[in-house]
């Protein structure tokens, strides 16, 4: 099964607004029959614990939005990979482009990133895409060959791992990928990973990108699309439970 749905909260809500939203997720997974399908969502680091300890014992599972390599140390206002891990996270974000751009986080970090993150026994969703200069000037497969061979190798562990196509012009503008667009960028990085010597017909490769209930249907049908990190429609209940109901009602 390489479906999986991601809810990407960024550095949204205020304490007290978080328990509302995830009561009716977790009644609605509860319930629904596709429930127990792999879903994580991601909260800002400072209610990592408490979502955690929440969501014990439900189908939804965990992860933080960042993270620094290593165990601990002298790096003020850093959180390791280890300490997530610790806490009882399962999944982190590496490379999300809103890292890329604001933190200046270059190949050599992220790297570090995710080998520590899997070290700790932690799953990686590695975030790449292409911004809308780099379209134009038709480097998009140019820009994700070298996004995955800078920071992926033949020592990354597989099983640990999910890619998330995220164009940066479709991030949080409300313009998506068509699902031609996605599809074609899907099986190009299907294809980068089987020559790094992954498991490519198993890796969960998921779009990102202004993904709506109203254009998941569709972005969900394209056969190497196997699922969403979702920005702004995961930050409210009924929209991520109609990406959820369209990626679990999608053909295999
Ligand atoms: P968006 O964000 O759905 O708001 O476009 C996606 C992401 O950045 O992961």
């Amino acid at each position: 099964m390489r479906k999986l749905l991601a809810a990407n909260w960024k550095m949204h809500f205020y304490p007290g607004e978080i328990k509302p939203l995830l009561n009716e997720l977790i009644t609605h997974w509860k319930k629904a029959e596709w429930g127990a399908h792999p879903t994580v969502l991601f909260p800002p680091m400072i209610y990592l614990r408490e979502v955690i300890s929440y969501l014990q014992d439900t189908p939804l599972q965990v992860g933080a939005q960042n993270g620094y390599p290593g165990e601990f140390g002298a790096f003020t206002g850093e959180v390791s990979m280890a300490q997530i891990a610790a806490c009882g996270a399962q999944w982190v974000l590496v490379g999300h482009s809103e890292r890329r751009q604001y933190f200046s986080e270059n190949p050599t970090l992220l790297r570090n990133k995710l080998v520590d993150a899997q070290q700790r026994g932690l799953q990686v969703i590695y975030c790449i895409g292409e911004t809308l200069s780099q379209r134009q000037g038709g480097e998009t497969f140019a820009v994700l060959r070298q996004q995955i061979e800078e920071v992926l190798s033949k020592d990354t562990k597989w099983n640990s791992l999910a890619v998330a196509y995220e164009p940066v012009w479709a991030i949080g503008t409300g313009i998506n990928a068509t699902p031609d667009q996605a599809q074609e960028a899907h099986a190009f990085i299907r294809t980068l990973l089987a020559e790094l010597g992954a498991p490519a017909d198993r890796l969960s490769i998921l779009y990102g990108g202004s993904l709506k209930p109203d254009n998941a249907v569709e972005i969900f049908s394209q056969p190497d699309v196997d699922g969403g990190l979702v920005g702004g429609a995961s930050l409210r209940a009924e929209t991520f439970i109609s990406i959820a109901e369209a990626l679990w009602n999608s053909p295999d």
